[in-house]
Protein backbone atom coordinates (compact mmCIF):
# COMPACT_ATOMS: atom_id res chain seq x y z
CA UNK A 1 0.00 0.00 0.00
CA UNK A 2 2.92 2.85 0.71
CA UNK A 3 4.50 1.28 -2.28
CA UNK A 4 1.60 2.19 -3.99
CA UNK A 5 1.08 5.46 -2.81
CA UNK A 6 4.58 6.40 -3.34
CA UNK A 7 4.27 5.46 -6.87
CA UNK A 8 1.30 7.31 -7.36
CA UNK A 9 2.86 11.11 -5.84
CA UNK A 10 5.66 10.38 -8.37
CA UNK A 11 3.55 9.30 -11.50
CA UNK A 12 1.45 12.77 -10.39
CA UNK A 13 4.87 14.52 -10.36
CA UNK A 14 5.47 13.78 -13.99
CA UNK A 15 3.09 16.32 -15.94
CA UNK A 16 4.49 18.77 -13.49
CA UNK A 17 8.04 18.44 -14.44
CA UNK A 18 7.17 18.88 -18.12
CA UNK A 19 4.86 21.95 -17.89
CA UNK A 20 7.69 23.28 -15.76
CA UNK A 21 10.42 22.74 -18.97
CA UNK A 22 7.79 24.40 -21.17
CA UNK A 23 7.19 27.28 -19.06
CA UNK A 24 10.88 28.17 -19.80
CA UNK A 25 11.56 31.05 -21.97
CA UNK A 26 7.85 30.79 -23.20
CA UNK A 27 6.62 33.81 -25.20
CA UNK A 28 3.10 35.46 -25.44
CA UNK A 29 1.42 33.51 -28.00
CA UNK A 30 -1.89 36.25 -29.62
CA UNK A 31 -5.16 33.95 -30.02
CA UNK A 32 -5.66 32.82 -33.94
CA UNK A 33 -9.30 32.62 -33.57
CA UNK A 34 -9.16 30.71 -36.93
CA UNK A 35 -12.80 29.29 -38.11
CA UNK A 36 -11.96 26.50 -40.40
CA UNK A 37 -15.50 26.10 -41.28
CA UNK A 38 -14.91 29.87 -42.75
CA UNK A 39 -14.59 28.96 -46.29
CA UNK A 40 -13.90 32.34 -47.45
CA UNK A 41 -11.30 33.12 -45.11
CA UNK A 42 -9.66 29.23 -46.01
CA UNK A 43 -10.15 30.49 -49.47
CA UNK A 44 -8.22 33.64 -49.28
CA UNK A 45 -5.40 31.36 -47.37
CA UNK A 46 -5.02 29.00 -49.55
CA UNK A 47 -4.23 31.69 -52.42
CA UNK A 48 -1.97 33.85 -49.98
CA UNK A 49 -0.08 30.43 -49.34
CA UNK A 50 0.50 30.21 -52.72
CA UNK A 51 1.74 33.40 -53.44
CA UNK A 52 4.02 33.67 -50.17
CA UNK A 53 4.83 30.64 -49.21
CA UNK A 54 4.90 27.88 -52.08
CA UNK A 55 8.08 28.74 -52.79
CA UNK A 56 10.18 27.59 -50.44
CA UNK A 57 7.66 25.68 -48.10
CA UNK A 58 6.05 22.34 -49.42
CA UNK A 59 2.84 20.83 -48.02
CA UNK A 60 3.50 17.16 -49.91
CA UNK A 61 0.05 15.50 -48.18
CA UNK A 62 -2.29 17.62 -49.81
CA UNK A 63 -3.68 17.16 -53.22
CA UNK A 64 -4.52 20.31 -55.39
CA UNK A 65 -7.60 18.85 -56.25
CA UNK A 66 -8.96 17.58 -52.02
CA UNK A 67 -8.09 21.48 -52.13
CA UNK A 68 -10.26 22.68 -54.42
CA UNK A 69 -13.24 19.88 -52.93
CA UNK A 70 -13.06 20.67 -49.87
CA UNK A 71 -12.99 24.39 -50.63
CA UNK A 72 -15.55 24.64 -53.10
CA UNK A 73 -12.86 25.87 -55.82
CA UNK A 74 -13.68 24.79 -60.02
CA UNK A 75 -10.88 23.09 -61.72
CA UNK A 76 -10.09 26.50 -63.33
CA UNK A 77 -9.63 28.36 -60.58
CA UNK A 78 -7.59 26.27 -58.84
CA UNK A 79 -5.03 25.98 -62.14
CA UNK A 80 -5.22 29.64 -62.69
CA UNK A 81 -4.72 30.59 -58.51
CA UNK A 82 -3.19 27.47 -57.02
CA UNK A 83 -0.87 25.66 -59.18
CA UNK A 84 2.67 26.03 -60.60
CA UNK A 85 2.28 26.16 -64.15
CA UNK A 86 3.20 22.38 -65.10
CA UNK A 87 1.56 20.58 -62.65
CA UNK A 88 -1.13 18.29 -62.31
CA UNK A 89 -4.94 18.89 -59.93
CA UNK A 90 -4.02 15.23 -58.84
CA UNK A 91 -0.27 16.29 -57.35
CA UNK A 92 0.77 16.80 -53.85
CA UNK A 93 2.02 20.62 -53.39
CA UNK A 94 5.47 20.26 -53.64
CA UNK A 95 7.45 23.10 -53.34
CA UNK A 96 9.48 24.86 -56.08
CA UNK A 97 12.47 25.25 -54.02
CA UNK A 98 15.70 22.58 -54.85
CA UNK A 99 16.61 21.58 -51.52
CA UNK A 100 20.39 21.32 -52.22
CA UNK A 101 20.17 25.38 -52.95
CA UNK A 102 17.34 25.47 -50.13
CA UNK A 103 20.59 24.28 -47.55
CA UNK A 104 22.83 26.49 -48.92
CA UNK A 105 20.78 29.65 -48.78
CA UNK A 106 18.58 29.42 -45.54
CA UNK A 107 21.58 26.61 -43.82
CA UNK A 108 18.58 24.32 -43.79
CA UNK A 109 15.82 23.01 -46.25
CA UNK A 110 12.03 25.26 -45.38
CA UNK A 111 10.36 22.44 -43.23
CA UNK A 112 7.11 20.60 -45.28
CA UNK A 113 4.11 22.77 -43.24
CA UNK A 114 1.38 19.93 -43.48
CA UNK A 115 1.62 19.04 -40.19
CA UNK A 116 2.82 22.24 -38.55
CA UNK A 117 -0.52 23.32 -37.47
CA UNK A 118 -1.14 19.88 -35.28
CA UNK A 119 2.54 20.11 -34.15
CA UNK A 120 2.99 24.11 -33.12
CA UNK A 121 -0.44 25.30 -32.85
CA UNK A 122 -2.35 27.67 -34.58
CA UNK A 123 -1.50 30.39 -32.14
CA UNK A 124 1.90 30.05 -32.65
CA UNK A 125 1.65 30.31 -36.49
CA UNK A 126 -0.13 33.50 -36.40
CA UNK A 127 1.98 34.91 -33.69
CA UNK A 128 5.08 33.97 -35.59
CA UNK A 129 4.26 35.70 -38.81
CA UNK A 130 3.49 38.78 -37.14
CA UNK A 131 6.74 38.56 -34.94
CA UNK A 132 9.53 39.60 -37.36
CA UNK A 133 11.68 42.54 -36.38
CA UNK A 134 15.26 44.46 -37.51
CA UNK A 135 18.15 42.88 -36.90
CA UNK A 136 21.35 43.59 -39.00
CA UNK A 137 23.57 40.74 -37.50
CA UNK A 138 21.06 38.36 -39.23
CA UNK A 139 21.78 37.42 -42.26
CA UNK A 140 18.12 38.50 -43.96
CA UNK A 141 18.34 41.73 -41.71
CA UNK A 142 15.47 40.39 -39.37
CA UNK A 143 14.45 38.62 -36.69
CA UNK A 144 11.97 36.56 -35.10
CA UNK A 145 10.30 36.83 -30.90
CA UNK A 146 9.01 33.87 -31.33
CA UNK A 147 11.25 31.79 -33.39
CA UNK A 148 14.57 32.91 -32.10
CA UNK A 149 17.51 33.48 -34.96
CA UNK A 150 14.80 32.19 -37.78
CA UNK A 151 16.62 31.55 -41.08
CA UNK A 152 13.52 32.55 -42.68
CA UNK A 153 13.01 36.13 -44.12
CA UNK A 154 10.30 38.11 -43.52
CA UNK A 155 8.14 37.02 -46.50
CA UNK A 156 5.11 38.80 -45.67
CA UNK A 157 6.61 42.40 -45.30
CA UNK A 158 5.15 43.84 -48.62
CA UNK A 159 1.81 42.94 -47.36
CA UNK A 160 1.96 44.42 -44.43
CA UNK A 161 3.32 47.61 -45.93
CA UNK A 162 0.26 47.34 -48.37
CA UNK A 163 -2.40 46.70 -45.88
CA UNK A 164 -3.66 48.40 -42.41
CA UNK A 165 -2.82 46.29 -39.35
CA UNK A 166 -6.55 44.89 -39.00
CA UNK A 167 -6.04 44.23 -42.33
CA UNK A 168 -2.91 42.11 -42.05
CA UNK A 169 -4.01 40.46 -39.24
CA UNK A 170 -6.84 38.95 -41.28
CA UNK A 171 -4.60 37.51 -44.12
CA UNK A 172 -2.42 36.19 -41.43
CA UNK A 173 -5.89 34.64 -39.88
CA UNK A 174 -6.63 33.28 -43.04
CA UNK A 175 -3.31 31.84 -43.80
CA UNK A 176 -2.96 30.14 -40.65
CA UNK A 177 -6.66 28.63 -40.83
CA UNK A 178 -5.83 27.59 -44.31
CA UNK A 179 -2.85 25.20 -42.40
CA UNK A 180 -5.08 24.63 -39.75
CA UNK A 181 -7.38 22.71 -42.18
CA UNK A 182 -3.92 21.11 -44.41
CA UNK A 183 -3.28 19.48 -41.00
CA UNK A 184 -6.64 17.92 -40.62
CA UNK A 185 -8.60 17.67 -43.77
CA UNK A 186 -11.04 15.97 -42.22
CA UNK A 187 -11.55 18.36 -39.75
CA UNK A 188 -14.41 19.68 -42.33
CA UNK A 189 -16.29 16.62 -42.50
CA UNK A 190 -15.62 15.58 -38.92
CA UNK A 191 -17.07 18.63 -36.94
CA UNK A 192 -20.09 18.34 -39.87
CA UNK A 193 -20.63 14.95 -39.43
CA UNK A 194 -20.81 15.29 -35.18
CA UNK A 195 -23.77 17.27 -34.83
CA UNK A 196 -25.50 14.45 -36.28
CA UNK A 197 -24.13 11.72 -34.40
CA UNK A 198 -25.10 13.59 -31.30
CA UNK A 199 -28.31 14.06 -32.45
CA UNK A 200 -28.71 9.94 -32.77
CA UNK A 201 -27.60 9.48 -29.38
CA UNK A 202 -30.04 12.15 -28.25
CA UNK A 203 -32.34 9.99 -29.74
CA UNK A 204 -31.35 6.63 -28.98
CA UNK A 205 -31.17 7.66 -25.18
CA UNK A 206 -34.51 8.30 -25.19
CA UNK A 207 -35.78 4.85 -26.46
CA UNK A 208 -33.45 3.08 -24.63
CA UNK A 209 -34.76 4.85 -21.78
CA UNK A 210 -38.48 4.77 -22.47
CA UNK A 211 -37.50 0.88 -22.80
CA UNK A 212 -35.96 0.75 -19.30
CA UNK A 213 -38.83 2.07 -18.03
CA UNK A 214 -40.90 -0.40 -19.77
CA UNK A 215 -39.20 -3.55 -18.26
CA UNK A 216 -38.69 -1.95 -14.54
CA UNK A 217 -42.38 -1.29 -14.49
CA UNK A 218 -42.96 -4.67 -13.92
CA UNK A 219 -40.54 -5.41 -11.35
CA UNK A 220 -41.56 -2.18 -9.43
CA UNK A 221 -44.65 -3.35 -9.43
CA UNK A 222 -44.28 -6.85 -8.23
CA UNK A 223 -45.94 -7.82 -11.64
CA UNK A 224 -42.60 -10.15 -12.20
CA UNK A 225 -42.19 -13.41 -10.64
CA UNK A 226 -39.80 -16.17 -10.43
CA UNK A 227 -40.88 -19.38 -12.52
CA UNK A 228 -40.96 -21.34 -10.05
C1 LIG B 1 12.32 32.32 -48.69
C2 LIG B 1 11.89 31.04 -48.21
C3 LIG B 1 10.68 31.00 -47.29
C4 LIG B 1 9.44 31.52 -47.55
C5 LIG B 1 8.95 32.23 -48.79
C6 LIG B 1 8.62 31.19 -46.40
N1 LIG B 1 9.35 30.49 -45.48
FE1 LIG B 1 8.69 29.73 -43.73
N2 LIG B 1 10.53 29.02 -43.31
C7 LIG B 1 11.64 29.15 -44.11
C8 LIG B 1 12.79 28.57 -43.44
C9 LIG B 1 14.20 28.49 -44.00
C10 LIG B 1 12.32 28.10 -42.19
C11 LIG B 1 13.13 27.42 -41.10
C12 LIG B 1 13.38 28.45 -40.02
C13 LIG B 1 14.26 27.95 -38.91
O1 LIG B 1 13.98 26.87 -38.40
O2 LIG B 1 15.20 28.68 -38.57
C14 LIG B 1 10.90 28.41 -42.14
C15 LIG B 1 10.07 28.09 -41.06
C16 LIG B 1 8.70 28.27 -41.04
C17 LIG B 1 7.83 27.84 -39.99
C18 LIG B 1 8.24 27.10 -38.73
C19 LIG B 1 8.12 25.64 -38.97
C20 LIG B 1 8.60 24.82 -37.82
O3 LIG B 1 8.05 23.73 -37.60
O4 LIG B 1 9.54 25.26 -37.13
C21 LIG B 1 6.56 28.20 -40.33
C22 LIG B 1 5.26 27.96 -39.57
C23 LIG B 1 6.65 28.86 -41.60
N3 LIG B 1 7.96 28.90 -42.02
C24 LIG B 1 5.57 29.38 -42.28
C25 LIG B 1 5.67 30.10 -43.45
C26 LIG B 1 4.53 30.73 -44.09
C27 LIG B 1 3.09 30.66 -43.60
C28 LIG B 1 5.01 31.36 -45.19
C29 LIG B 1 4.23 32.21 -46.15
C30 LIG B 1 3.61 33.36 -45.59
C31 LIG B 1 6.45 31.09 -45.26
N4 LIG B 1 6.81 30.33 -44.18
C32 LIG B 1 7.29 31.54 -46.28
C33 LIG B 1 11.68 29.72 -45.38
C34 LIG B 1 10.63 30.36 -45.99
Amino acid sequence: MKNLKSLALVLSLFPLSFSVFAAGGKVHLDHADTDIMDRASLQNGAKLFMNYCSGCHAISFMRYNRIGADLGLSDELITENLMFAGSKPGETMVTAMPEGAASKWFGGVPPDLSLVARSKGTDWIYTYLRSFYNDEARIFGVNNKVLVNASMPDVLWSLREAQSEAEFDNSVRDITNFLDYVGEPAKLIRLQLGKWVLLFLGVLFVLTYMLKKEYWKDVKYGVWRRRD
